[in-house]
């Protein structure tokens, strides 16, 4: 079974991929958070910059992501990531915010498959191969099974379904039913995302679906940073898990006060990792809803370290 890293943009940078391979492992592969090529003729290198090599350890395996409805952009980045030693790259045709559905991007071009026609036209004509992040649709699963009939024509490297719809943004169950009919459809290497937060939930779904054997992991592996090794066999002593996590904030923490601009920024950027995480670290939201009031880190870190310097607040299912 492979186990991959969903992007999540703002969170998962190569920072936060560099760490969590270093302290929790069981990713095999990271996907970086889409790269927006909208209406530009050329590359701005600062948009590379989260996958330059110097960012990223060899060792952690990253795959760049396109969000794009040009081939030609689409392309043109491409072929810069290509030169940067990337030989895969991810379109993502599942962003679900309205701002990129109204322009046919991300989930917004899946009621458009002769859209997707024409930008893997010329997005599959360089020498990377392309690979496909998408929604089950932009308002049914109807549109994503018109979409896998044209993914079915491009030579792509595999096809990666969240299952929802664009409509449901992230709300909502994952339809199985629907994920089992494009998966079914598609004769690409298809990967399953969505909602896996426990091991039950890896266990429940992978058994529904056996010919399955790449699991993406999105906000579960971000709230529990164990739950990939745990999948993969590794169990971390439940007496080490606070200190493990508190190295991996640490270290966070300090990059982003080294790259951010004021203590505001540095706060806002720090409560992001507790909203996920507090799932299992913080029972009644007490200290979440502290933290969320810090504007100083000398405050942030003192409300952080109530939860971190206490073995006793790790709980390995979800809590709220
Ligand atoms: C805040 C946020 C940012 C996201 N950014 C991206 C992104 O950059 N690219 C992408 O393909 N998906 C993005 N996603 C979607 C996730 O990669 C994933 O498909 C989704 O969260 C479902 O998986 P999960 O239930 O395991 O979290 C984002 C999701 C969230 C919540």
């Amino acid at each position: 079974m492979n186990l991959f890293l969903a992007p999540i943009q703002g969170m998962t940078v190569a920072c936060y991929r560099n760490l969590f391979s270093k302290f929790f492992g069981g990713i095999d592969v990271y996907y970086a958070p889409f790269i927006s090529t909208a209406d530009m003729d050329k590359v701005n290198p600062v948009l590379l910059k989260d996958i330059a090599a110097e960012n990223n350890k060899p060792e952690v395996k990253v795959i760049p992501q396109i969000l794009s409805s040009s081939g030609t952009e689409f392309k043109l980045f491409s072929d810069a990531i290509a030169d940067m030693g990337y030989n895969e790259i991810n379109w993502n045709i599942g962003c679900p915010f309205p701002m990129v559905t109204r322009k046919k991007r991300g989930s917004g071009i899946l009621p458009y498959p002769e859209m997707i026609k024409n930008v893997l036209d010329t997005a599959c004509s360089g020498s990377y191969t392309v690979t496909v992040k998408m929604r089950l649709g932009l308002d049914s699963p109807e549109e994503g099974l018109r979409v896998i009939e044209i993914l079915n024509e491009y030579p792509l490297g595999g096809v990666i379904i969240h299952a929802r719809t664009g409509k449901q943004m992230y709300a909502g169950n994952v339809d199985l039913d629907s994920f089992e009919a494009l998966s079914s459809a598609c004769k690409h290497e298809t990967t399953y995302n969505g909602d896996i937060f426990t091991h039950n939930d890896l266990i429940r779904i992978s058994s529904r679906f056996p010919h399955i054997s790449n699991f993406m992991l999105g906000r579960g592996a971000l709230g529990d940073p164990f739950l990939p090794s745990l999948i993969k066999g590794h169990i971390v002593p439940e007496g080490s898990k606070m200190s493990l996590l508190k190295e991996f904030h640490d270290e966070l923490f300090s990059y982003y006060r080294s790259v951010l601009s004021g203590e505001k920024h540095l706060c806002d950027k720090m409560k992001e990792f507790w909203r996920q995480l507090s799932f299992h670290t913080d029972k009644e939201g007490k200290l979440l809803k502290k933290i969320k009031k810090c504007y100083s880190s000398a405050d942030y870190l003192a409300a952080a370290n109530q939860i971190l310097c206490s073995s006793s607040m790790w709980s390995d299912s979800p809590v709220r």
